[in-house]
């Protein structure tokens, strides 16, 4: 196993580092215009789609040809539900660069077999030549997609259950001031697998605030486990990982020291 450096993107601020993420997705479209998308759903991605849809509204970009496809999914959530990241990625993707909903690719997650959804849609991943650009945001216990600590490296789309501190963290997308709004979360998801998302060509990671600097300096500078997910993205050769000062706060000297601003 190569254990790489990963790029370290320190901006002064979430809404710089967002509009950073956005020119690099807008530069891959211009090169590659068929460009094949991960998406990541989550607070942390929220100022880059917004960042991307401000840009695209600027210039002119050839989206005819993007495909975008979700990372996770939620599973038992109503079709219409808010907090389902197939509407999400609607809102702050599909409908602000007017894509076509059926540029949007997901595991069937109301499949009565889900299993054989998540090898289906490992499989439309292979057949339509793998993902160019992953996005990822950061759990603060180091999750990527869904896959929780212990996710194992080799790991494909699955389903899996998520941990009650990602339900509890999670939970402020669900029904806002609900007495028990944790109960609202469901235990069960599918997720692309570790294997999966180091499958993707390119990566970039964001990471905002404080409450992700513990898990920042876990991921770049903590031992390369599986009990930190995210760590496995140092065995990938082109991982960048954009941060505000916030979620740098807990790096060592060298690592600042190495990091592009
Ligand atoms: C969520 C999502 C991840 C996301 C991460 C961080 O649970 N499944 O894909 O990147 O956790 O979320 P946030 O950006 O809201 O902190």
């Amino acid at each position: 196993m190569t254990i790489s450096t990963m790029e370290l993107l320190v901006l002064p601020d979430r809404r710089q580092g967002a509009k950073l993420v956005a020119s690099m997705i807008v530069e891959a479209i211009r090169l590659t215009p068929a460009q094949r998308l991960g998406l990541a759903t989550g607070g942390s991605l929220e100022p880059v789609y917004k960042a991307l849809a401000t840009t695209v509204a600027r210039g002119q970009l050839p989206l005819s040809a993007l495909h975008c496809y979700l990372l996770d999914e939620y599973v038992g959530l109503p079709p219409d539900h808010p907090a389902r990241y197939r509407n999400v990625i609607e809102e702050q993707v599909v409908r602000p660069l007017r894509l076509d909903s059926s540029q949007v690719h997901g595991p069937d997650v109301t499949a009565a077999d889900l299993s054989l959804a998540c090898d289906e849609y490992e499989a439309q991943l292979h057949a339509d030549g793998g993902i160019d650009l992953q996005l990822l945001g950061i759990g603060t216990n180091g999750h990527i997609g869904f896959n929780e600590p212990g996710s194992p490296r080799g790991s494909r789309t699955r389903v899996a259950r998520l941990t009650e501190q990602t339900r509890a963290d999670n939970a402020r997308f669900f029904g806002g001031r609900h007495p028990d709004v944790e109960a609202l979360v469901p235990r069960e998801v599918v997720t692309e697998g570790i294997a999966t998302i180091l499958d993707a060509r390119r990566i970039v990671l964001v990471a905002w605030g404080e409450n992700k600097a513990a898990v920042v300096r876990a991921c770049l500078e903590g031992p390369v486990t599986e009990a930190v997910p995210a760590s496995l993205l140092r065995t990938h050769p082109s991982v960048t990982v954009v941060v505000d000062p916030a979620a740098a706060t807990l790096l060592a000297r060298e690592t600042i020291d190495r990091a592009g601003v």
